[in-house]
């Protein structure tokens, strides 16, 4: 058995996958075969997420009977939604409001736990726990959601009690098909090793949701935003990403573990989040980004001239999203909305071949130590 350490487990190859093919040196992304460009912008959620599950797309009937199956699931039980009131109301973190609200799924649960109906619960209740946790946090009660509005369309309806137009639910569904799976991230790693002991969906997704968390993965949406606004204040966009990286900072939304070229899905959100604002108010921001966004490569490449610190996926999701009028608060839980499909699809792939995931630890602490009882320490 090979000693040898791993640190992050980098470049280390776990398992097998049908469900995304990740190319870090040629830049490419595959879902379920299908290139990114072509699935996201053209693809409704539930057509993304039958096709992680079943391997193929569904005919007309088959999509209609599994929108009809996962609108069934999205009401919480008012458990979940007494527990993001509370989350809301004491001020605590979104991810941590939704972690508690997903963890209360197995509330909805008709009956045995079952790894398909667990992964349906979970899809279909996050957007619910995630909307019900913001209206809270505006002072506003939780929006029921609608049975007849997809899945993106209906997340965005009870954000705001507004029936969304079709550019904002075309924005955010090519927002949740671009990010629904990539290869075995912190999170759906997370979930694959949850069930791996044959533990139960809905926790996989919950462990999930906290390793999603971590401004490392899925938390840098909100800073980026924070940054391009900062950003505009300023005469020299250079010099606020140089302060920021003299002050030990790092630049949210760049750099990559995989990629050592521009992340694919900045190009596929960069599109969508330019065809979005050249339709609606202009494309003035969207424009501020771009130039912010070679500026700031620019300068990453003087910085670390020996690395490839490039656009990654989290840039052009705060520049699409602000604009469909997700909160941004509300960023990294609308992560979460799009990844549940890619961490339930895992689940299952995992449970139809399973083995424990168990890797080892090297020992590097004391050794001989003798044991001195309290009194004489
Ligand atoms: N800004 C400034 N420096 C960066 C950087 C960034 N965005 N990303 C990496 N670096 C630097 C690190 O400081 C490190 O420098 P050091 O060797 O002097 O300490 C070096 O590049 C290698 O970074 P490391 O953390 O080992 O790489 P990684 O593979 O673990 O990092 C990320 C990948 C995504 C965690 C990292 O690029 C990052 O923190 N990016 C910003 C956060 C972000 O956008 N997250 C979303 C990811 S999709």
């Amino acid at each position: 058995m090979s000693e040898e350490l791993q640190r992050g487990l980098e470049g280390v190859t776990v398992a097998e996958t049908r469900l995304s093919r990740v190319d870090g040196d040629a830049g490419e992304l595959t879902i379920a075969g299908f290139p990114l460009a072509e699935l996201a912008p053209n693809a409704t959620y539930e057509e993304t997420l039958f096709l992680l599950y079943e391997d193929r797309l569904p005919d007309g009937d088959e999509l209609a009977s599994f929108r009809a199956a996962l609108a069934d699931e999205r009401a919480a039980a008012p458990e979940a939604i007494e527990a993001v009131v509370a989350a809301a109301e004491r001020g605590l973190p979104p991810m941590d409001a939704v972690r508690m609200g997903v963890a209360a799924a197995s509330l909805a649960r008709d009956g045995d736990e079952d790894p398909r109906t667990d992964a349906r619960l979970a899809v279909a209740q996050l957007p619910t726990v995630a909307a019900a946790y913001w209206r809270a946090r505006e002072g506003e009660d939780p929006v029921e959601p609608r049975q007849d509005l997809r899945h993106a369309a209906n997340y965005l309806y009870m954000l705001d009690g507004e029936e969304p137009s079709a550019e904002r639910v075309r924005g955010l569904e090519t927002y949740l098909n671009a990010v629904v799976d990539h290869g075995l991230n912190a999170s759906t790693f997370t979930a694959r090793t949850i069930v791996s002991t044959e533990s139960d969906v809905i926790s996989g997704v919950t462990g999930a949701v906290g390793a999603l968390k971590g401004p490392l993965h899925g938390g840098a949406p909100g800073p980026v935003l924070d940054m391009l606004r900062e950003a505009a204040d300023r005469d020299d966009p250079a010099e606020l990403v140089r302060e920021k990286l003299d002050a030990g900072e790092r630049i949210m939304g760049f750099g990559h573990r995989v990629y050592d070229v521009r992340d694919p899905r900045a190009a596929v959100l960069q599109d969508a989040a330019e065809s979005f604002y050249r339709g609606r108010d202009g494309t003035a921001f969207f424009d501020a980004a771009s130039e912010f966004e070679d500026v700031a490569v620019d300068v990453l490449a003087d910085h670390k001239p020996d690395l490839t610190l490039e656009t990654n996926v989290e840039f052009y999701t705060a520049v699409l999203l602000h604009g469909v009028g997700v909160p941004k608060e509300l960023f990294t839980p609308t992560f979460a909305v799009a990844r549940a499909g890619g961490w339930t699809a895992h689940c299952l792939e995992q449970l139809e071949d399973n083995r424990l995931i168990r890797p080892r630890g090297r020992y590097v602490g004391d050794e001989g130590r003798t044991w001195t009882p309290v009194e004489e320490r």
